[in-house]
């Protein structure tokens, strides 16, 4: 049992609007589709589930609607034991939302922002004595730009270790995610940072601190002037929606408790793995002893 670490998450609150179909409809097609499925979602939300489910103390930083989405919410942070205590509830605005369509083996999303917007800065200064005992920030693209680099700022000056997920792509993320502790793109948002560098450069120049998720391939990493690839487990994927964030928070968990690099990530990726077998962003989210027993079983 690793030691009780505690990671604040500053990002995004959605409730996810998933429809499976045989395939996506083309520009004026009307198609059929097979299921709608309403999950909790949002990345931040997500990897502070994530985290408090593989045993981390988590507070979450956040903002949500006055309306029953918003509600649904904080009552799901309670239910995974996320501090919520800096997630407000903003009259006016509709709570985040995501609009997934699962067709032909992946997922295609359009975000509603709705509250998520307003996490400000000044929310970030509420929540910084909080934020600042942390042993590690993790946060995202799905809450504005603006207080994205001014908590990266405040973490960078303080000397607390921060983890930018750059999902989805957002303009001006080169600048911010420069000097963060850790930076986790999958390959198109690396190529968006690091614009006409090949994977080799943006991983070399980036040595210690840049993840490449690789999606079913695994991670790529540099370390002592090599690039490493831990493969991703071999498993039957049945929605990858939050992959990204399980990956993120196990490997957080596992940093912040004191496990090298190659370490935290086989413990991230076994964690993502089994998070793919199940439908829903935090539908397969695993538990700290299903992570734990996935891990000996492949060592048998
Ligand atoms: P998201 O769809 O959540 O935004 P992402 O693009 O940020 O995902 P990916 O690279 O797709 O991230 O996946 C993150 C990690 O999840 C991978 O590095 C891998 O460990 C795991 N993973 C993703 N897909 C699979 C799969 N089909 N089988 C096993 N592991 C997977
Ligand atoms: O990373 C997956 C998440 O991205 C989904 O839950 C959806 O809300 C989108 O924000």
């Amino acid at each position: 049992m690793m030691n009780q670490i505690s990671i604040a998450v500053i990002g995004s609150c959605n409730i996810d609007v998933v429809v499976e179909a045989p395939k996506r409809p083309l520009a004026g097609e009307t198609i059929l589709g097979s299921r709608l499925i309403i999950a909790q979602g949002g990345k931040g939300a997500n990897q502070a589930v994530a985290a408090a489910r593989l045993g981390a103390k988590v507070y979450m930083v956040g903002c949500v609607g006055d309306d029953d989405y918003g509600r649904s919410v904080l009552k799901n942070f309670e239910a995974n034991g996320v501090n919520s205590d800096y997630v407000k509830t903003v009259e006016g605005v509709t709570t985040g939302t995501a609009h997934i369509t699962l067709a032909e083996g992946d997922n295609s999303i359009i975000v509603i922002k709705g509250a998520n917007d307003l996490v400000t800065p000044a929310l970030i200064d509420e929540a910084w004595p909080q934020i600042a005992k942390c042993d590690m920030v993790m946060l995202q693209h799905e809450i504005p730009a603006e207080t994205i680099a001014y908590a990266l700022k405040k973490c960078r000056e303080a000397g607390v270790k921060a983890l930018l997920n750059p999902a989805p792509v957002l303009e001006g993320a080169k600048e911010w995610a420069q000097d963060t502790a850790f930076v986790t793109p999958n390959e198109h948002e690396a190529q968006a940072l690091f614009p006409g560098k090949s994977t080799e450069q943006i991983l070399l120049e980036n040595e210690g601190r840049l993840l490449m998720t690789l999606g079913s391939k695994g991670v790529a990493y540099a370390e002592n002037g090599v690039i490493n690839t831990v493969p991703a487990f071999k498993v039957e994927a049945v929605d990858t929606t939050g992959a990204g964030d399980t990956f993120n928070s196990a490997f957080a968990v596992a940093k912040a408790s004191g496990k090298n690099m190659s370490e935290s990530i086989t413990f991230a990726n076994a964690a993502a793995a089994l998070s793919v077998q199940k439908i829903g962003a935090q539908g397969g989210m695993p538990y700290l002893d299903e992570v734990e027993g996935m891990l000996s079983e492949c060592r048998k």
